[in-house]
């Protein structure tokens, strides 16, 4: 086992300067739909807001609950009723000042202390933290994970050595500590790569196969060792360590649950349908309570060609249009046109995997009986009953929420057997997926955010069965089809259409989900569907964030109240944003939330992807409290490289430490005219001990001292 240096100790006081040259166009750019940029759309998410919105079902919004004899008060009970009581009455946005770092007052919490930063100019390419902290790289794409001989180099790059260095693009990060905090497990995903700023122009057709086999290898998950000396410090990984590991788009995985070997599994590599290869687009996570963690395949029909004919193959987007990276030429089971064999390939993906970060040895796990769509991640907790709920987002314009309940209940403890056990609760359970109904009248929902004259965006739900135990709910499917094609299925009962469900998580505090829907420039617009009470703006660019309490508050419940948090954007300039009540010319502005967490003491973390299209500001990290008089005050705490998004964070806060993964910095750049140096900041181009002129995404850590 090799300790590598850390990559460097303090890099807050090495960031480069903010001017950056002007691009050369993209073949993509100029198109780009109020979010993303062109090439964060067409390399993350396959173009997906280019192409007509996949859902074309006429679903009906339940808007009027008065018949249904439940108001979501009297379903809350008193004590949330009155909480709920507290955030309204305030009239949302209308006249903000801007917020600057002398408004955005310090609020300081018992843990984790900090005045919000300002908001950053999205062309600066730098990490920007709070006053009295620090940050520093744990590790970057192309660090060896095996041997110190794995050296990175980008422009002697191959796909052995990518297999065997971190990823490129993390996602989805937790560092999970051993019981003295000094010894920890990183797991991240890696979602997608920039080939435009990962490789010099490929000289030949022998070296553009290699680049595209290197993009393979830098797709999937990476598990490393990590240790510090102290707690509440910084950590290194270790090169060597026994439980690192790489998985990629050709890791072995088996298939659990009541679609396992079904016939839409089948392929010509695998007819029993049970042993996948590889897994992509892997976006959000969420860690088990049993030490494990999930990860969303998201935008995985891009990587496909296919006849697209079939109404499945038409809803999930697998067509002709695919082959984003060309990996049909290097691997035939992305081509389904010209194999015939391979056309149930692209169903083995679009799946929850499980990962067990301490079995390096085992293969991960695709659970079938939590459904197939772009997930977005899931977050498990233990209900009340003992049953567990996985929550999960498909991150599509117009698609679903869902939440899945284990048929079998969680064993506590940390032994052998229990660990085994709770391993397979996402094996077999049911599976639902939201119907929200707004108690609002119809005509109050204007599509402007304004505020009904209740007060609230706010309602009731139901969770709708899809299958239950294997049985599936839904007429004219089996379960196996419901769990392959959910979106049809979910069609077919009646879901209600959502503005891209991203992370979902539950609060460990209070048992309340939260769900952020990133945005949907598609509301409103066209034949699509317009604003409703739990969708409120059309044309949604700034996205928001809902507040579910299930019934009782149990997570196992079928029904359930609902409140939205936030109508995102900057006050300053957007009038229709909301923050609970809050006064939006003291709350920091916001974006595109994405990401989720919480801290121990309750309070909501959200990560954005999105701002700089937006509100012309970088991507960011924040925190929201969501008890007392400070609920919805929204306070800053990093902002993250030029193009870069910020994901997966972390919040250690009774350590004063934070953590995010850094994705795609610099990525409206290329080769020869990158826009980032984040992490490394040495000269452009520079390849000398470990550091790289160019853009890496990388896993942050940020302390106090
Ligand atoms: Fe990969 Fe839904 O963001
Ligand atoms: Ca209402
Ligand atoms: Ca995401
Ligand atoms: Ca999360």
């Amino acid at each position: 086992m090799t300790l590598i240096h850390e990559p460097a100790s303090s890099r807050e006081d090495r960031v480069s300067p903010a001017a950056r040259p002007l691009l050369p166009l993209l073949p993509m750019d100029g198109h780009t739909f109020g979010k993303r940029s062109a090439v964060t759309c067409h390399l993350k998410c396959g173009d997906a807001c280019f192409h007509p919105v996949p859902n074309t079902t006429s679903n009906e919004y339940f808007r009027d609950i008065a018949g249904a004899g439940l108001s979501r008060r009297a379903l809350l009970g008193g004590g949330v009723a009155a909480a709920a009581a507290l955030v309204i009455g305030t009239s949302a946005g209308g006249g903000a000042s801007s917020a600057s770092a002398a408004t955005l007052a310090a609020r300081t919490g018992r843990t984790l202390p900090f005045t919000p930063i300002a908001p950053v100019a999205a062309s600066v390419d730098a990490v920007t933290v709070p006053a009295g902290y620090r940050w520093s790289p744990i590790i970057r794409w192309g660090d060896p994970l095996f041997s110190k001989n794995d050296r990175f180099d980008p422009n002697a790059q191959t796909a052995e050595l990518q297999a065997r260095q971190f990823g490129y693009n993390n996602d989805y990060l937790d560092i999970i500590e051993g019981p003295l905090g000094l010894t920890a497990v990183l797991v991240a995903n890696q979602e997608y790569t920039n080939e435009n700023i990962m490789f010099p122009p490929a000289a030949d057709a022998a070296a553009l196969d290699e680049q595209r086999r290197i993009g393979q290898a830098a797709h999937g998950m990476a598990v490393v060792q990590l240790y510090r000396t102290r707690r509440n410090g910084p950590w290194k990984y270790l090169v060597g360590a026994p439980l690192n590991r790489r998985i990629t788009a050709h890791t072995p995985f088996t298939f659990s649950g009541p679609a396992a070997g079904h016939e839409l599994l089948r392929t010509q590599d695998d007819p029993t349908g049970r042993t996948a290869l590889g897994t992509i687009g892997n976006c959000a996570g969420g860690t088990t309570p049993w030490g494990t963690v999930l990860s969303g395949e998201e935008n995985f029909n891009q990587y496909f060609v296919s006849p697209g004919e079939t109404p499945a193959e038409k809803r999930y987007g697998v067509g002709t249009g695919g082959d984003s990276r060309g990996w049909r030429h290097v691997d035939p089971r992305f081509d389904a046109v010209a194999n015939p064999g391979y056309r149930n390939e692209p169903n083995r993906f679009g799946w929850i995997v499980e990962v067990d970060p301490l079995a390096p040895n085992e293969p991960p796990v695709k659970h079938t009986a939590l459904g197939r769509f772009k997930h977005e991640g899931a977050n498990v907790i233990v209900g009340r009953t003992g049953h567990v709920a996985a929550y999960m987002g498909d991150d599509e314009r117009f698609d679903y929420l869902y939440k899945f309940v284990s048929k079998d209940k969680f064993k506590k403890g940390i032994g052998a057997g229990a660990r085994k056990h709770n391993k397979s609760l996402l094996t077999a359970g049911a599976l639902y997926v939201a119907r929200f109904s707004g108690d609002s009248p119809a005509a109050e929902i204007t599509g402007t955010g304004a505020l009904p004259s209740d007060g609230a965006f706010d309602g009731t739900g139901t969770w709708v069965p899809l299958v239950v135990d294997g049985v599936s709910k839904v007429p004219g499917f089996s379960a196996a089809e419901v769990l392959v094609n959910t979106r049809l299925a979910a069609d077919a009962v009646g879901a209600t259409k959502m503005d891209r469900c991203e992370d979902v998580e539950p609060n460990p505090k209070s048992g309340r989900i939260y769900v952020a829907c990133t945005n949907n420039t598609a509301r409103g617009t066209g034949v699509n569907e317009t604003a409703t009470e739990v969708n409120p703006r059309n044309v949604n660019r700034d996205g928001h964030v809902i507040e579910i309490t299930e019934a009782g508050n149990d997570a196992t419940a079928t029904s359930f109240g609902w409140s939205i948090l936030l109508l995102c954007g900057d006050p300053a300039t957007n009038p229709t944003t909301y923050f609970a009540g809050f006064p939006p010319e003291q709350v920091s502005p916001i974006s595109c939330p994405d990401n989720v967490a919480f801290d121990s003491e309750g309070n909501l973390w959200i990560s954005t992807d999105g701002a700089p299209s937006t509100i012309a500001y970088g991507d960011g990290l924040f925190k929201v409290p969501l008890e007392g008089p400070e609920r919805g005050r929204v306070q800053q705490f990093l902002s993250v490289p030029v193009d870069g998004e910020t994901c997966g964070p972390v919040i250690r806060d009774q350590q004063n430490m934070v953590y995010v993964a850094v994705q795609h910095p610099g990525e409206n750049g290329s080769w020869a005219a990158q826009r980032s140096r984040f992490p490394d900041y040495v000269a452009p181009g520079t390849v000398a001990n470990g550091a790289w002129g160019g853009p890496r995404p990388s896993v942050v850590q940020v302390w106090k001292g």
